[in-house]
């Protein structure tokens, strides 16, 4: 059989979801994808034990030039609708920070979960498979392969973003939707380290590991989580999380000392009460050692507490609270979680996820220009909208 209801391109989060929704809907589904194992992503997130859902997702935690894109699919499929999923096949959620709920020891029972649902449902799924032209017109969807020609009567872009190209990642679904006439928001790596320029690079080098909790800033983001520093810059969730905000050129603001109220005001107190300490040896007891140590050495500090001048303590407060830094760039697509930008959603319905005008041909997942906070949010939006756009086919 060579005819199909609906072809789902793209074997991860969404287009499985998609697939086994529309299946069970009835459908005779094919899904293809290009690699030779599925859900590859899956695999790979949450440092191997799947952060599958956020329960707090809400519209709030998407960038997208299109912010009310998502209400409608996330209220119709829930984080509660998947983890209804995962406990019916025995999988028990582990929530490792409020509202995150990740595997407990590896990703792989989501991928098996997901398959085992799509042979229940009846997809066929065919990888390996690289589709060479597409062509969607008012009487059906043709695919060209190496092997031949595929039919169906709907046509389902899943084939995500553009990040991390070794697990597959292309940009066949913007090739597609410009063929059709939708616009490409630009692409950008989000939810990525960023590079630093000498001297800074070098520095962070030297303490490479060392994390600790902070609040970054960049443009209108602001996180309140933990710093990495590593030997090409900057990471860890706060930095990763900024990321989603920074463009070329933009200063990135580092409160290093997030739990201190008002650091000024807690020098002078400690200037008052040990006027022989020093304010290196204070820093050593509220932030990692190694830190501590370069922190001295960046702010040239030297002496005992009763040398500094309330001028010079407040200076010192504001360069460790409000510490700014350039970054050069960031680790690119090679480590990016997520693309932010792709499809504009304006010319795609935010129910059926068909494009304006062209009944036949459906856009899902990352591909398009939704993009969330870490925290599960993404796989999310990918379960969401798979089966928002499955109960359309
Ligand atoms: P996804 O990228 O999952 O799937 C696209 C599929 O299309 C792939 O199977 C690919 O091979 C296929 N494909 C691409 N081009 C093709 C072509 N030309 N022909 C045929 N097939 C093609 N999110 C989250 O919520 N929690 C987390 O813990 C993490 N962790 C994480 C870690 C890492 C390292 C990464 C890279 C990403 C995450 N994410 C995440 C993000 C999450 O993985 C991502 O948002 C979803 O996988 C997106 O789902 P999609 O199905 O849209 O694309």
């Amino acid at each position: 059989m060579n005819h199909w209801d609906v072809v789902v391109i793209g074997a991860g989060a969404a287009g499985m979801m998609c697939a086994l929704q529309a299946g069970y809907r009835g459908k005779r589904v094919l899904l293809i994808d290009h690699v030779k194992r599925p859900g590859k992503k899956i695999l790979m997130s949450g440092g191997g034990r799947c952060n599958f859902t956020n329960m707090a997702t809400a519209p709030g935690h998407f960038f997208s030039r299109n912010p009310h894109f998502t209400i409608s699919a996330l209220k119709r499929y829930t984080p509660n609708d998947f983890v209804e999923m995962v406990e019916r096949h025995g999988i028990e959620p582990i929530e490792k920070a409020p509202g995150q709920l990740f595997c407990a020891d590896s990703s792989q029972p989501i991928v098996d979960m997901l398959l085992t649902e799509c042979q229940w449902a009846g997809v066929e799924l065919r990888l390996s498979t690289s589709i060479e032209h597409v062509d969607v017109s008012d009487d059906g969807v043709t695919l060209s392969s190496a092997t031949g020609q595929v039919l169906a009567d709907k046509l389902v872009v899943a084939t995500g973003g553009l990040s991390i190209p070794t697990l597959g990642a292309t940009g066949f679904a913007y090739d597609v939707a410009r063929k059709y006439g939708l616009e490409i928001i630009t692409p950008r790596p989000a939810l990525v380290p960023l590079t630093l320029d000498m001297p800074w690079k070098e520095r962070m080098s030297a303490l490479s590991g060392v994390s600790t909790p902070t609040v970054v800033q960049c443009r209108e983001g602001r996180y309140r989580d933990a710093t990495l520093l590593t030997h090409r810059g900057l990471s860890g969730p706060a930095i990763l999380q900024a990321s989603s905000h920074w463009q070329g050129g933009d200063e990135v603001h580092i409160n290093w000392l997030p739990d201190v109220n008002d650091l000024f005001a807690t020098l002078k107190g400690v200037r008052q009460d040990a006027p022989k300490r020093t304010l290196g040896g204070w820093l050593g007891e509220h932030l990692p050692k190694r830190l501590a140590q370069s922190m001295e050495e960046w702010l040239g500090l030297s002496g005992v507490m009763a040398d500094y001048s309330n001028q010079r303590l407040e200076a010192l407060a504001d360069q460790i609270t409000d510490f700014t830094i350039k970054p050069a760039g960031t680790e690119g697509w090679r480590t990016a979680e997520v693309t932010i930008g792709g499809i504009d959603t304006r010319a795609v319905s935010s129910k059926s996820f068909a494009v304006q005008g062209r009944p036949r041909l459906h856009f899902i997942g990352e591909a398009l220009d939704v993009t969330g906070q870490l925290g599960g949010f993404n796989f999310q939006w990918a379960w969401a909208s798979g089966y928002a756009c499955a109960q359309a086919l």
